[in-house]
């Protein structure tokens, strides 16, 4: 997704965005550019591509420069190419702009603008917002004014960036439902839409609001709501590393973040297991006893890897409060006039925080009267701003677009809120209670155990990247593991991949089982366990090649399946925290077979904050 970096101060410009937008490829783009004044004029660089491209043609000029913005660009309206990147500039050529998100009604403003004589250049949507700044500009020869005019103009998301000539000590921003933030420097300042851009500069920060006009030079920031009055913007101190957000010796992202996995689900449990009762204890939510019996349904709500994450969740809520939970992928769920109100409890899951259906999702329940609870790793998020409770995945950074510490992190965020819950409620027993909550502590170090099949995964992934079309199958929470599997599969090795409830196999897609087709059957649910050999069987029959995954002591697997992989023994319901592991690192080397860009597949974006 889009990212955008500005900086004012002493330094060359140049290099800070340059490596401020570096920071931000994670986000996933398909060009990028920037904008800097030299000698009073607007000077802009960009192209289509990635950042080697950009720093091809800067090839070490404009130097001199201590003021401009950056962006790297994830094409939604008009094609990746040299014109349709960022910046975009007015008529005159002195003002440049940089955005993120989109202007919903930019057809009719680009006709009018046309009309009264404005010349576009680009296929995109942001080029309406250079041309209305000009336009406000020539009639009150006040910048801030202008944007004010122009934003009170525009309908859609954004987090914009402006570099005018006029102004040679400043830059201005605003924002709407596209985060955006300043970085306090000394006698230096920065805007970023994501923190890592900046880190290496400064850890202290403002998160601008949704309506927020920022100004900043290099000694002065000014932040003013959308009536124009100045705001007192309270400072956040990023505590994180930046090292945190580095590779540290991996050959990727997505490998780093597999095996951080053992630390992001003990941090995510730390401080939430009360050491005397051995009950869950989630001090920053507050829902109570009687709240929790006044709900009718709650309904879980999320996309991509956070909705399977979800669907583990509805499981295991329903499974240990008997509370009925309806799943819903985000982008469907304001358009079917879902059946939830004031006495629904929504759950929102997102890594990011940023995921534009599901915040709008959270927007359409709380207008309906929900209750929203928020599952996200990104403080500050607007989906962590915008929610009633938040419960934050301790998961740290993620950066690769394939996300892992991330799930089993939302995993055990949806544990320790359906024990949390079944318990308040009287739902399940003590023993039951401390029973669930030992095999949650027990996680992070049978992750590790399951990490050292890496090795064997890795042959295995040698023989599936020469297949184009892989199925997983399961039955229960199995199958959700699979969907999450799958989708692993599919978005880094580009390998077309399916996940099956196993038992619908024989209802239609067994027809594609062919000789040596690989088959991936997760079987860790003990009263499935018989199903699922006889539908390891049903594939096999057909001349499909089974991998099949199931806990330490299911021997038997071994006389239906061709090859086997063990996971430590744990409750049936806590299994898909450690089932997942051998198929994130299966698509991790799969990927890495057939030469893919692991950490920023073809297409994808890590944060998709658009609809
Ligand atoms: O940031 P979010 O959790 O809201 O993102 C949701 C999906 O876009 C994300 O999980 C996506 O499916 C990942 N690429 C999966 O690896």
């Amino acid at each position: 997704m889009c990212g955008i970096v500005g900086y004012i101060g002493k330094a060359s410009a140049v290099p800070v965005l340059v490596e401020g937008l570096k920071k931000l490829e994670y986000r996933g783009y398909d060009s990028a550019g920037l904008a800097v004044l030299e000698n009073s004029h607007v000077e802009i660089i960009k192209t289509k591509g990635k950042m080697k491209v950009l720093e091809e043609k800067i090839n070490g000029s404009l130097n001199g420069c201590r003021i401009g913005i950056g962006h790297t660009r994830w094409a939604t309206h008009g094609r990746p190419s040299d014109i349709n990147s960022h910046p975009h500039k007015d008529c005159s050529g002195t003002i440049a702009v940089v955005h993120n998100g989109i202007i919903e009604n930019y057809q009719s403003l680009k006709e009018w603008l046309q009309e009264i004589g404005h010349r576009f250049v680009s296929e995109t949507d942001t080029e309406v917002l250079p041309h209305l700044i000009e336009e406000f500009y020539n009639k009150t020869n006040d910048l801030l004014k202008a944007i004010k005019m122009t934003i009170a103009k525009i309908e859609g998301s954004y987090a914009v960036v402006v570099l005018s000539r006029d102004y040679p000590g400043e830059i201005f921003a605003a924002r709407k439902d596209s985060p955006l933030i300043v970085g306090l420097g000394d006698g230096e300042n920065f805007f970023a839409s994501d923190i890592p851009a900046i880190l290496n500069h400064t850890r202290r920060i403002y998160i601008l609001d949704d309506g927020d006009i920022a100004r900043i030079s290099e000694t002065e920031v000014d932040v003013y709501d959308s009536n124009g009055n100045k705001k007192v913007k309270e400072e956040t101190y990023v505590e994180w590393d930046a090292e945190a957000a580095e590779k540290g010796g991996y050959d990727h992202f997505m490998l780093k973040e597999i095996h951080e996995q053992p630390e992001a689900v003990r941090k995510t449990l730390s401080g939430r297991i009360d050491a005397f009762t051995g009950k869950v204890n989630l001090k920053e939510i507050s829902l109570t006893k009687e709240y929790l019996e006044g709900i009718r349904n709650i309904a879980i709500v999320a996309c991509g890897t956070a909705s399977y994450a979800g669907l583990v969740g509805k499981y295991a809520i329903e499974k240990l409060t008997r509370i009925p939970v309806m799943w819903d992928i985000a982008s469907e769920f304001r358009y079917r006039d879902p059946l939830v109100d004031e006495k629904t409890l929504m759950i929102v899951i997102s890594q990011s925080g940023e995921t534009a259906d599901t915040l709008a999702a959270l927007r359409e329940a709380k207008k309906k009267g929900s209750r929203v609870l928020a599952i996200t790793n990104v403080v500050g998020s607007s989906i962590s701003r915008e929610a009633d409770e938040v419960l934050y995945t301790l998961a740290g950074p993620e950066i690769a677009v394939a996300s892992t510490k991330a799930y089993v992190t939302q995993l055990i965020a949806m544990y320790l809120l359906a024990y949390d819950i079944a318990c308040k409620l009287g739902k399940i027993t003590e023993g039951e209670v401390v029973q669930g909550v030992y095999a949650l502590t027990k996680l992070s170090e049978q992750i590790k155990e399951v990490l050292k099949c890496e090795a064997s995964i890795k042959e295995w992934a040698q023989e599936i990247s020469r297949w184009e079309d892989v199925y997983f199958l399961g039955r229960g929470i199995d199958y959700n593991v699979a969907q999450e599997g799958q989708l692993k599969l599919k978005e880094i090795s580009y390998i077309h991949a399916e996940a099956l409830a196993a038992g619908e196999m024989k209802h239609g897609t067994i027809a594609l089982i062919e000789e040596g087709t690989p088959v991936v059957a997760l079987a860790t649910q003990d009263f499935l366990f018989d199903k699922m050999l006889s539908n390891i069987q049903e594939v096999q029959a057909r001349g499909a090649r089974v991998t099949a995954l199931t806990f330490e002591g299911n021997t038997e697997m071994e006389k239906s399946a061709e090859r086997v992989i063990y996971i430590p023994k744990t409750l049936p319901i806590t299994a898909p925290v450690l089932s997942v592991v051998p198929l994130q690192l299966l698509a991790y080397y799969a990927a890495v077979a057939r030469g893919s860009d692991v950490d920023m597949p073809r297409n994808l974006a890590k944060s998709v904050t658009v609809e």
